[in-house]
């Protein structure tokens, strides 16, 4: 695997690529890599003739400093990680790389109401900066495909609406979540979890499939209502539970046959925050 710390040297690897048609796939990460962020490579290793991943914990997506402090960063590890997953290229930029100087923290997107709800309701801003970032690494990268997790669904859209508000080609594809054996959703926020909050937290998953089974029988406020106060007892605090239309991401309370949906959940155990989601198709 070749590491670029620089992104004018992987610019030229990858123009020299293009040239011998050679497909690039990318997967952009903040590192603490797991196997959620392993299956992509391997997804992206099956679609593209050269992979590429990056890792930098992007300060502009943070909105809570301690979050940011927290953030896990073994790096040494994740290099080996990634090697052993037969990724080609590595681009892992310092912050003077990615942002230069202020001017390149400020330009904003209109992201629409993706921006205002779920995600965007709790963590202001941190579209913003998710996109800033992204649209840094593909002016570099500038791949054919971009390899992102289903864990992350409405970070999905919102990659899709800059790669439309930016003329990108790229075409994204989005990856299943992957899950420890009990459900819970892989995340490098779990490793913060104390052991018995880690053993409680894959009660989240268990909710949005609770609610996946029974909605056919009870309707969703009822359902979210039994499900968001046994989470409250079990020392979760939930930030959002709800049930949307996939595409768009509009919140709706009953589901219409035919309509792809979503459930999505965020809640807070101890100070680490988690999400989850699960598709459903009425
Ligand atoms: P990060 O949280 O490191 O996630 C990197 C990618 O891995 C995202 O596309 C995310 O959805 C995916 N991912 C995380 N957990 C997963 C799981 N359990 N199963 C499958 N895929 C999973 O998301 C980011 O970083 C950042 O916001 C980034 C896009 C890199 C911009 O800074």
């Amino acid at each position: 695997m070749i590491i670029f710390k620089h992104g004018g040297k992987l610019e030229d690897f990858v123009l020299k690529n293009k040239i011998k048609n050679n497909s690039i796939g990318f997967v952009p990460t903040m590192g603490a890599l797991h196997e959620g962020h392993l299956s992509l490579i391997r997804e992206c290793k099956m679609a593209s003739k050269i992979t590429v991943a990056s890792i930098f914990v992007n300060p502009t997506q943070f909105n809570n400093k301690e979050d940011l402090e927290k953030y896990p960063r073994p790096v040494s590890k994740d290099i080996l990680l990634l090697e052993e997953t037969g990724c080609d290229i590595l681009f892992l930029p310092d912050e003077k790389e990615i942002y230069p100087n202020d001017k390149s923290k400020k330009k904003s997107y209109r992201l629409g109401n993706l921006e205002s709800i779920l995600e965007g309701e709790f963590r202001p801003g941190h579209f913003q900066g998710v996109c800033l970032v992204v649209e840094k690494l593909l002016n570099i990268i500038n791949p054919d495909f971009l390899f992102l997790g289903q864990k992350d669904y409405q970070q999905c859209l919102v990659i899709k609406k800059l790669i439309s508000l930016t003329h990108k080609k790229t075409r994204v594809i989005i990856c299943p979540i992957f899950r420890e054996t009990n459900g819970l959703a892989m995340s490098s926020r779990n490793v913060r979890l104390n052991p018995s909050d880690r053993e409680k937290a894959y009660e989240l998953y268990r909710s949005l499939d609770f609610i996946k089974e029974n909605l056919s029988v009870d309707n969703f406020l009822n359902l979210r209502k039994q499900v968001v106060s046994c989470l409250q007892e079990k020392g979760f605090k939930v930030e959002y539970l709800e049930l949307a239309k996939r595409k768009g991401l509009k919140i709706v309370t009953t589901p219409n046959s035919g309509e792809e949906l979503i459930i999505l959940i965020a809640a807070f155990l101890s100070n680490v925050r988690l999400i989850d989601n699960l598709l459903i198709n009425p």
